[in-house]
């Protein structure tokens, strides 16, 4: 396995079509492997394509000034009473954009969202096999929004239960993660920056997700790092960020994740 760690390689070969995702099983029998070979992120080609345009359509769904105001209503409910040093942040970045995503989407109970995904989110990530994760997917499917003969909302997909629920999982780690680096800098220092100055630096120089990975032309593994360094740096020009990955396959869901964390961000620094 090769590791590719300097920004301008990675980013080289995240916007080059000929190095392609390593794809789920389209065996897989239980629901987390059926979740994984259904989602967009696990394949390559038209099926990408198609399953990614849906995403879009439901991300174009969201209103982002709702996300941030319910976002930092739960905020608020979480810290309410608690002293600054005894908040527990992991716990609000781990709950709060996921319930905020879950009731925008139309999720039946999406208080309990974050729960389920948060037993779901390794084994999507990795492709182990668990029960419990079974369970939250399975969970998680039931209590998605569906009407009979086709989609929720007016953006139809078969697929479009698990597609909600993709969402949900590739929101939870790297969110919490955008929020924690973030409020790491405020102890460490930073306190003067503006939010949206936090979550700039976080971004570029403690990415939220570490690293991603593709398969080249001869279908050897190569792992792309996101935190390396840039040799396209230095004399004023800072780094390269490529927490939100590059190319037809970056997330479609930075402006969403960074309304989110800021949002929670502001409130815990207000508290
Ligand atoms: C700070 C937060 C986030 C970070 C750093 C992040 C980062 C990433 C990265 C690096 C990728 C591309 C992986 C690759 O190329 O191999 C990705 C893909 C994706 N992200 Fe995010 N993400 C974040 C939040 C979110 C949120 C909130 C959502 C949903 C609401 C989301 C949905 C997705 C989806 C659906 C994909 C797969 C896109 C595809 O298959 O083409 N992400 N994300």
């Amino acid at each position: 396995m090769t590791d590719l760690i300097d920004r301008a390689d990675v980013e080289r070969v995240l916007r080059d079509p000929r190095f392609t995702v390593p794809e789920a099983s389209a065996e897989a029998r239980r629901p987390m492997g059926r979740l994984r070979s259904g989602a967009s992120r696990f394949a390559n080609g038209s099926t990408h394509e198609r399953r990614r345009a849906h995403l879009v359509d439901l991300l174009g769904l969201l209103d982002a000034r709702r996300l941030e105001a319910d976002a930092a209503a739960r905020t608020r409910a979480l810290v309410a009473g608690t002293p600054r040093a005894r908040l527990d942040v992991p716990g609000i970045a781990r709950t709060v954009p996921v319930a905020c995503l879950a009731g925008q989407l139309g999720f039946a109970e999406p208080d309990e969202a974050p729960r389920l995904v948060a037993e779901a989110a390794e084994a999507y990530a990795n492709g182990t096999e668990s029960d419990a994760a079974d369970e939250a997917v399975l969970r998680l499917l039931a209590t998605a929004p569906r009407r009979a003969g086709g989609d929720a909302d007016g953006v139809g997909h078969d697929n479009d239960a698990e597609l909600r629920v993709q969402l949900l999982v590739q929101a939870y780690a790297a969110t919490a993660a955008l929020v924690e680096g973030a409020m790491r800098r405020v102890a460490t220092g930073a306190a003067t920056a503006t939010t949206a100055e936090l979550l700039e630096a976080t971004l570029r120089d403690d990415p939220p997700v570490r690293l991603t990975r593709r398969v080249d032309p001869d279908g050897a593994v190569v792992v792309l790092r996101f935190d390396g360094a840039d040799r396209d740096s230095g004399r004023g020009r800072p780094p390269r960020t490529l927490a939100f990955g590059a190319g037809s396959r970056a997330c479609p869901a930075r402006a969403t994740a960074v309304a989110i964390a800021g949002a929670i961000v502001e409130e815990v620094r207000a508290c």
